[in-house]
């Protein structure tokens, strides 16, 4: 069964089996409108962060933000790639996403950056619902980002996030304005979901 979801966005969605739409209407965009997301909506999407589960309920996220203009943004965007900081520059907030890599004994949490990621999937999740889009980035300057943020040993910048409300693909350079529009794709289910050992491919 092929299913397509155009509701909130331009992309072209196909998926093998029915899934749930929000799941499909977060995606990750580039080209931001300037309407200004507030604290008060923000705080909806912190505490749908706070939901995810975790190891031994640790709740190993932290979340520091900066919105447009402010310093923290600006300090935020500066650790980003070039290609990143093209786009980026027109989201509204930065949020940096730290991991607390430790338990309070000292410990390590080996689960801390898979928790991490689930608090930050549910975040932008419910920005999705909202109306917002979030893009999750790896492309930054760890060293110089947990420098400037005088992040702690027992912590770690797992990735910055863009939000924004979505504006038109033609704002965009290229590449970015085709990648935009260029339909999501995933492998097939059966690349990835083995029921043997023998059929196992890793
Ligand atoms: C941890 C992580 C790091 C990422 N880093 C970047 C990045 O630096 N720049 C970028 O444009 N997209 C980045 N992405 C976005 C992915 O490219 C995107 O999620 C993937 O292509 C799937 O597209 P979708 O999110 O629209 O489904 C990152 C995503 C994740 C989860």
């Amino acid at each position: 069964m092929l299913k397509s979801n155009m509701k909130k966005h331009p992309k072209i969605v196909s998926t093998q089996y029915e899934i749930h739409p929000l799941l499909l209407d977060r995606w990750s965009a580039r080209s931001f409108s300037t309407k200004p997301i507030h604290i008060e909506t923000l705080n909806h999407l912190f505490e749908a962060a706070s939901w995810a589960a975790s190891s031994m309920n640790e709740q190993p996220w932290r979340f520091v933000f900066g919105a447009k203009d402010s310093e923290l943004f600006s300090l935020l965007y500066s650790t980003l790639a070039g290609g990143n900081q093209v786009w980026a520059k027109e989201a509204q907030v930065l949020i940096a996403v730290i991991a607390n890599t430790h338990f309070p004994d000292g410990s390590m949490n080996l689960h801390a950056w898979h928790d991490v990621g689930a608090a930050s999937t549910y975040l932008l999740l419910q920005a999705a619902e909202l109306g917002i889009l979030g893009h999750q980035m790896g492309g930054f300057n760890r060293e110089i980002a947990e420098s400037l943020l005088k992040i702690p040993n027992n912590c770690n910048i797992v990735s910055i996030i863009a939000l924004g409300y979505r504006d038109s693909h033609e704002l965009l350079p290229e590449p970015f304005k085709t990648r935009e529009i260029t339909p999501r794709t995933r492998k097939p289910i059966h690349a990835f979901v083995f029921d043997s050992l023998d059929k196992l491919s890793l």
